[in-house]
């Protein structure tokens, strides 16, 4: 699925035709004309996310949270005009090659803000790899695209997955637990999130007794469900998103594990879910990089602009997409809106310290936020604020082999 924002292209092409007149009448040669025109030229945002399935909302506030900060800026980034090509890429890792390539080469784009999906986004990794594109990941947490796929035209304004759940090995140890079952859909991003939390958990001198998992994005969750019952851990830890995690929160309560075994897990558990998840979800602590009410300017200020926009609340999807407009801004500023300067425009971007809604954001190495890990609890509906869980989490980037 794709659509154009045609209305942006057609009105930058009567600016295009003004600007070619008034270069002729200066009598300018073409040589000089040509970049000045390349430069007039909306710079063209492929969003590759997921519009329908279990991510459908997911991918939806990543893009009206990059769009957002465009709007803002009236409609530039970097003093640059930007136009939209949007694909659906439905979370199926099977259609991301083609739709990236598609997007690359037959759409020519000039930058790629996408995914939501791990196994989706190792995909886009490699097509940016090998054509240079520049990608933002304005969410999937694959530790290899900022591990051993780092490259310098890719970079992330979300987490890895092992920056999230790593911390909460401590969160749950000091809590008094000593044995932990995880529970997760089985792909790359659950995957990594469940070996990162044992990580963490195990250095807090705690021990995971069993991993259960079950295939992506499916939710028939009610015979893990009774296997956690008959084993009685001290506490679980879960990771799932979207609708998925939706279910899945309602169900744990409906099992009425709820109030018996505490649930834990990264906060996508609980992000942007609260109004289905309701009642099920109270009490539920959860580690990420936002809590709803983070007490910061900035936050206020994006989650009244993201109310006014879209009468929705904001979640860390939309913030994440917001930025990602907000590097991508940092980087054309520096370069005066000319994408062609594509060193001076990486260098901007690796050196930006965004004031994100989440608190201050700066980038490793390898192109992966250094952030604070916050400790949520659900509280009246919100993701209510702890307590710092673990200051500026910078992950390993293990494997990167990125010249700085
Ligand atoms: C991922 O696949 O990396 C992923 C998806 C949804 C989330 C977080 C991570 O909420």
């Amino acid at each position: 699925m794709k659509a154009e924002d045609g209305c942006r292209l057609r009105s930058t092409r009567r600016g295009l035709l003004k600007g070619a007149a008034a270069w002729g009448a200066l009598g300018v040669a073409g040589p000089l004309a040509k970049p000045a025109l390349a430069q007039a030229a909306p710079l063209r945002v492929g969003l590759m996310l997921p519009y329908t399935g279990t991510y459908a909302k997911l991918g939806q506030f990543c893009d009206q949270g990059f769009r957002l900060f465009v709007e803002m800026n009236g409609g530039k980034l970097g003093g640059r005009e930007i136009s939209f090509v949007q694909v659906d890429d439905e979370s199926k890792p099977e259609t991301a090659t083609d739709n990236m390539n598609r997007l690359v080469s037959r759409d020519k784009v000039d930058v790629v803000v996408g995914t939501v999906h791990s196994g989706v986004a190792m995909a886009m990794v490699k097509v940016a790899r090998d054509t240079k594109t520049l990608l933002l990941i304005p969410n999937a947490g694959a530790n290899d695209a900022t591990g051993p796929l780092c490259a310098p035209n890719i970079f992330r304004t979300s987490f890895s997955n092992w920056q999230v759940n790593f911390p909460m090995g401590k969160v749950i140890a000091d809590a008094g637990h000593k044995k932990v079952v995880t529970i997760t859909w089985r792909y790359t991003a659950g995957q990594e999130m469940m070996a990162a939390f044992k990580e963490g958990f195990a250095q807090a001198g705690g021990t995971v007794v069993e991993e259960l998992a079950l295939p992506f994005p499916e939710v028939e969750f009610q015979a893990l469900l009774t296997r956690i019952a008959s084993i009685k851990p001290d506490a679980v830890h879960a990771f799932f998103a979207g609708g998925g995690a939706v279910k899945f929160v309602r169900d744990y309560a409906a099992a009425g594990l709820k109030g018996q075994i505490p649930l834990y897990g990264p906060g996508f558990l609980t992000d942007g879910t609260l109004k289905a998840q309701g009642e099920a979800a109270e009490g539920i602590r959860t580690t990420l990089h936002y809590a709803d009410d983070l007490d910061n300017p900035a936050n206020k200020t994006f989650l009244a602009a993201f109310a006014k926009k879209t009468s929705q609340v904001g979640d860390i999807y939309a913030v994440q997409g917001y930025d990602a407009a907000a590097l991508l801004a940092v980087g054309l500023g520096a370069v005066g809106g000319d994408f062609s300067q594509r060193d001076g425009l990486v260098k901007a971007m690796g050196a930006a310290r965004l004031d994100s809604p989440r608190g201050p954001v700066t980038f490793n190495k390898a192109h992966n936020p250094i952030q604070n890990i916050y400790l949520r609890d659900v509280r009246n509906g919100i993701n209510a604020y702890v307590a710092v869980a673990q200051a500026n989490v910078d992950d390993p980037a293990r494997g990167c082999r990125i010249a700085t």
